[in-house]
């Protein structure tokens, strides 16, 4: 199984990536992993210059490479501390790059723009109060998952970590969201 990791987080000790080794430790060890810091990535906003909606691609060249590593993978893993009820902003550009995906659908009437189907989970850490914030990206995720052959089968939210350390039960959720794959 090839595995893409969106890793939205800044910090690479972080909770999130407590979260996401978790997640990693559990899965068949036949795996090729990739991660892809999305802070590194750094994504151009999509600023609906109107190019996908007649043409195949994106006029923003910078997520070319990454685009074709999406279309192989198998299975995408969207790892994401809470940033104001959302993604912080490098994971939120990303989705809204996904725009393309919803334009070739839609637009262009291609039935399946992303060629390979994908199984997808969230792993989610945040502050206080996670489960709202869970929804919003839950409906982001699923929205633009939808054009894109990619069906999200499970999220762990690792919640309070303002008070608390990511604990012993959601590292566990984690890894046994990965060995059910
Ligand atoms: C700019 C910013 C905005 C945040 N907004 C929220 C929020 O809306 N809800 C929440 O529960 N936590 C929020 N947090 C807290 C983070 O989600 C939390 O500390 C998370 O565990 C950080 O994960 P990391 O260590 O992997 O970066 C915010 C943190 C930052 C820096």
């Amino acid at each position: 199984m090839n595995t893409l990791i969106l890793f939205g987080s800044p910090k690479r000790n972080g909770n999130t990536a407590q979260l996401c080794g978790a997640f990693l430790q559990g899965l068949p060890k036949n795996n090729t992993v990739e991660i892809v810091r999305l802070f590194d990535l750094n994504p151009k906003p999509c600023n609906d210059c109107g190019y996908c909606k007649a043409s195949d691609g994106c006029s923003k060249k910078d997520l070319d490479a990454f685009m074709q590593k999406f279309q192989e993978a198998d299975l995408i893993v969207v790892a994401s501390p809470v940033y104001l009820c959302s993604f912080p902003a490098p994971m939120k550009a990303l989705f809204d790059r996904f725009q393309r995906f919803y334009c070739a659908r839609f637009r262009r009437g291609i039935e399946t723009p992303v060629a390979k189907p994908k199984k997808a989970v969230l792993l989610l850490s945040a502050g206080s109060g996670g489960t709202q914030a869970q929804q919003m990206i839950e409906t982001q995720v699923k929205r633009a998952f939808s054009v894109m052959n990619t069906t999200v089968i499970g999220t762990v939210l690792a919640d309070n970590t303002d008070e608390t350390p990511v604990s012993h039960d959601d590292l566990q959720r984690a890894y046994a969201l990965a060995r059910r794959l």
